[in-house]
């Protein structure tokens, strides 16, 4: 008998969610590995077995010991793309577009509004918000987070962003990166080459801060030539590549994504064939967001010359579909931020994801965990419930993984273990992480 920490028995099912580092892609992706009865063993943050609750029981013993009865228990989830720290809310740009009071102003108003009130907000609230965010985001399951910079695009606002996101203390752990090339801001209208020698210019000192150096390929941002300047001189500083990659229309984001040999090219909303298959080739990980769709109302026809005209955007189920079928590993996400997608919720994404991607519950499971992990090059030691990786864990509040995405709009997590330790119970952090002055959701700074 070996002596652990911590066993957790009696999983009504146990959803390993195991695949190999570099995600699962291909018929794998809707495959899904689920132990009846399942049980983990735990020790030093770690996870040391996974099997029948009855295989557990007669190789350890623990010190303390867990009967889940019968719940669901999943991997916590790896959120792989948000922009945390931001300045106002934008509720009201959306309150006029759904009710057609306004066509809807471009993405790069949107975000420059969101860049002056960041410019605005104190370190002190912006902190506060982000540990309220992570606090929500942990109580519904996440426990990594990749978070960007991008609101600040000029040189004190966007190291301010970078060192405040890398001095966050929170169990969520945050994986950052410098989004410094995200749009033009407004007072460089006209100077786009000489914003861009300014993004570079930071890149020694984001690279301090930042793991990851994210390039906005896109209609509304920087063109291919343009990203991929900015991405040669961040991997000359050391730093790794994410794309988001033809959220609005075709700039070749992909093509770019896989010659700079990104980690992840994120939206491809209008990608091509030839950019997923570039992406297949060069091993990047394409991350989508259903609740980009939802938020931003592309299902809904357009009014044109007094009748209903489809919406620009490619049915977004048949692009998901030619995004899991090119061969790559696709992964999803929030992309939490005001205006494109303003919820935390990972459990949100996922039930969007059946809804308006139609993918299967499988693929969505695997596309949460291991294949969001992957995205970050993390999935060596998180994403699955599998011996040897981090014990970062979710016990629900139903017994079968199908029912997290069939239920919608609320949260189902009872409990979650962060490397070995409960942090999550009854859906409640147990320790909010930081005290803040307000109470107030989001309050606008
Ligand atoms: O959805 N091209 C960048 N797009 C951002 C928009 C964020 C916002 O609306 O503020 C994105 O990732
Ligand atoms: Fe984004």
């Amino acid at each position: 008998m070996t002596d652990v920490d911590l066993i957790l028995r009696g999983a009504g099912e146990l959803l390993t969610c195991a695949g190999p580092a570099t995600g699962v892609a291909g018929p794998a992706v809707g495959q899904l590995e689920v132990i009846r009865d399942g049980a983990l063993a735990v020790s030093g943050g770690k996870i040391v077995a996974v099997g029948a609750s009855s295989d557990i029981a007669r190789t350890f013993t623990a010190r303390e010991t867990l009967d889940v009865d019968g719940a669901l228990v999943t991997p916590g989830f790896v959120d792989p793309h948000s922009h945390l720290l931001y300045g106002g809310t934008r509720h009201h740009e959306h309150e006029a577009k759904a009710t057609g009071r306004s066509r809807g102003s471009g993405l790069q108003s949107g975000i420059n509004y969101t860049v002056r009130r960041t410019r605005e907000a104190s370190d002190e609230a912006l902190v506060s918000q982000a540990m309220t965010d992570l606090d929500v985001m942990l109580a519904h399951g996440t426990t990594t987070l990749e978070a960007k910079s991008g609101y600040g695009l000029d040189r004190d606002t966007e190291l301010r962003l970078l060192r405040l996101t890398k001095g966050l203390r929170h169990t969520v752990e945050i994986v950052t990166t410098y989004l410094g090339a995200h749009v033009l801001p407004s007072e460089y209208e006209g100077r786009t080459a000489a914003y861009l020698d300014l993004v570079i210019d930071m890149l020694p000192d984001a690279a301090r801060f930042a793991e990851y150096c994210d390039v906005c390929c896109d209609p509304v941002s920087f063109t291919y030539d343009e990203c991929l300047r900015v991405g040669k001189a961040a991997k000359a500083q050391g730093m790794a590549i994410r794309v988001h990659a033809d959220q609005t229309g075709d700039a070749d984001g992909a093509q770019l994504a896989a010659d700079l040999g990104a980690h992840s090219a994120d939206h491809l909303d209008y990608t091509s064939d030839r950019g997923f298959a570039a992406m297949a080739r060069a091993g990047t990980v394409g991350i989508i967001f259903p609740a980009v769709t939802l938020h931003m109302c592309e299902m809904t026809p357009k009014a044109q010359n007094g009748s209903l005209v489809p919406a620009d955007k490619p049915f977004m189920p048949q692009m998901a579909r030619r995004a899991v079928e090119s061969g790559c590993t696709i992964a999803l996400s929030t992309d939490y931020n005001p205006g494109s997608c303003p919820t935390p919720s990972m459990q949100m994404v996922m039930q969007l994801a059946a809804r308006l991607f139609r993918l299967s519950y499988a693929e969505i499971w695997n596309m949460c965990t291991i294949n969001a992990a992957a995205s970050l090059r993390r999935a060596g030691d998180r994403g699955s419930l599998v011996s040897g990786k981090r014990a970062d864990i979710i016990i629900w509040k139903v017994p079968e993984h199908g029912l997290v995405i069939n239920r919608f709009g609320v949260n189902l997590v009872d409990k979650v273990f962060a490397a070995g330790k409960l942090v999550v119970a009854d859906g409640q952090v147990i320790a909010p992480a930081a005290p803040h002055p307000n109470k107030l959701f989001r309050v606008a700074v």
